[in-house]
């Protein structure tokens, strides 16, 4: 049965649900969750039937039983632990934010103080870590380079690799991963562009201390302003965690095999890299910039993004789950209006943006699938007004997500869930004769 912690037994409802096929007949168990959604526990059917179901691309498909994110597509809702996360980006901080997602509750101020503490304490990396930057070529991309050394910085902490992590060492691990991955972020950067590698200020907070790595010099402090720390940490909370999407859903997919949390975290951020998940903040400014340049309009890129025979979408617009609105779209267009107000600056790429969406929005085909901006949409103009350059916007998704990753490894691990495994519907050949290689056409 899927619902194996006990916990969850009070989910289970007296109705039932019957499947019939041909002269059988299964009776199968309903369960509700706290949010009222209903679903069908299928774990016996193939046992009891011999049938599976079909369902490419999950979007039917409950793969877990989950308390840390909630999201209602169809009113908007987004909630960390049953925190709004409107919320939590006017109130809180994304270390807060973090530790809510990973132990789940809200940290009182000793919690937060020790979890601050060991996040300061971990954010250097081993010096032999250092030397895996230049193995790198020159443009490698930033994504790549995460994933490799989230895996190599494995090798420094045997202790942690054991997925049966009592309280404190989740804390530890969790706690190093999400202090190193902003210096390796900020490493692979300098890389990139052939400057020296800054350490780390103890005396700064999470998102001071990236900025400040990657872009102080030897020879001048960079001077963070306050007021894109505080973007940088909104940035990061409305990135924090997302349920079942594609990388949670392959951190789940790595762990279920019993794999340590830094691999499976770092399987997380391939899955990130896709244009059609993380990658798509990078693609939405590409989009708005070859408007910008090359001076084509708005109703071009929305004609080429309703064309069939083109593959172009328009980038940071649509969502599987989302059929409303985004939240965090809102709530980074809010925050970009008012950055842009306290710093008296301007974006002609902002300006494109509201004139997409206002023509996407009121476009039949946009209407009828429901396709409204998405997290990504005013994120990567977020982070210009920041100063991050374009091949760093992923990765400043990822570690923005890292903290839900990491919850979904634990609550996977915690719910001793079966290794996943999916079944398929098989439609190729039936029987071939091996035919030797000089008889063949
Ligand atoms: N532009 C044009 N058409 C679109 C778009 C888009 N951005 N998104 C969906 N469609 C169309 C799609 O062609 C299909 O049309 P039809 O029914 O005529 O075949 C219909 O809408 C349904 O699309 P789908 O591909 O079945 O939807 P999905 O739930 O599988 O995909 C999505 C969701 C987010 C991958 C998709 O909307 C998309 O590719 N958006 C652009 C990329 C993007 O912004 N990704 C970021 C997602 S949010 C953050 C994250 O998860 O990383």
């Amino acid at each position: 049965m899927v619902v194996s912690v006990e916990r969850f037994q009070k989910a289970k409802l007296d109705d039932k649900a019957v499947l019939t096929f041909r002269d059988k007949s299964i009776t199968l168990d309903v369960y509700q969750g706290t949010q009222n959604e209903v679903g069908i526990d299928i774990t016996e059917l193939r046992e009891k039937t011999g049938l599976i179901t079909i369902d490419p691309g999950y979007a039917n498909t409950g793969s877990a039983v989950s308390d840390i994110t909630f999201v209602d597509g169809e009113k908007g809702i987004l909630k960390f632990r049953g925190y709004s996360i409107e919320g939590l980006a006017e109130h809180s901080t994304f270390v807060e934010v973090a530790y809510l997602i990973l132990f789940g509750k809200l940290p009182t101020k000793d919690e937060y103080h020790e979890f601050s503490h060991l996040l300061e304490e971990h954010t250097a990396l081993h010096t032999s870590l250092e030397h895996h930057f230049n193995g790198f070529p020159d443009g490698a991309p930033p994504m790549a380079i995460l994933s490799a050394m989230l895996n190599a910085t494995a090798c420094h902490h045997p202790e942690l690799l054991d997925t049966e992590l009592d309280a404190n060492n989740f804390m530890t691990a969790s706690a190093k991963i999400l202090s190193k991955v902003r210096t390796i972020a900020a490493m692979s950067y300098r890389r990139s562009q052939g400057f020296p590698i800054i350490h780390p200020n103890h005396q700064l907070k999470y998102c001071a201390n990236f900025l400040h790595m990657m872009f102080s010099q030897p020879y001048r402090e960079f001077q963070v302003d306050p007021v894109l720390e505080r973007a940088l940490n909104i940035f990061f909370i409305v990135h924090a965690d997302h349920e079942q999407n594609c990388s949670a859903s392959t951190v789940r997919m790595v762990g279920s095999s019993r794999a340590n949390l830094f691999s499976s975290v770092a399987a997380g951020v391939c899955a990130l890299w896709g244009p059609l998940h993380g990658g798509a903040n990078r693609e939405v400014i590409n989009m708005l910039q070859s408007i910008h340049k090359e001076g084509k309009s708005a109703a071009e890129i929305i004609a080429l993004a309703k064309d069939k025979k083109s593959t172009f979408r328009l980038m940071g617009f649509g969502h599987r789950v989302y059929k409303n609105f985004d939240p965090r779209a809102r709530i980074l267009k809010k925050h970009v209006d008012k950055l842009f107000e306290i710093l008296h600056k301007s974006d002609p790429l902002l300006d494109i943006a509201i004139e997409l969406e206002e023509q996407a929005l009121n476009d039949d085909y946009f209407i009828e699938r429901k396709l409204y901006p998405n997290v990504d949409f005013y994120s990567g103009i977020l982070l210009r007004a920041i100063g991050i350059p374009l091949n760093m916007f992923t990765v400043l998704f990822a570690i923005g997500r890292m903290p839900g990753w990491m919850a979904h490894w634990k609550e996977l691990l915690d719910h001793n869930q079966r290794i996943n495994r999916p079944r398929q519907l098989y439609m190729g050949y039936t029987h071939r004769d091996f035919i030797p290689m000089d008889e063949r056409d």
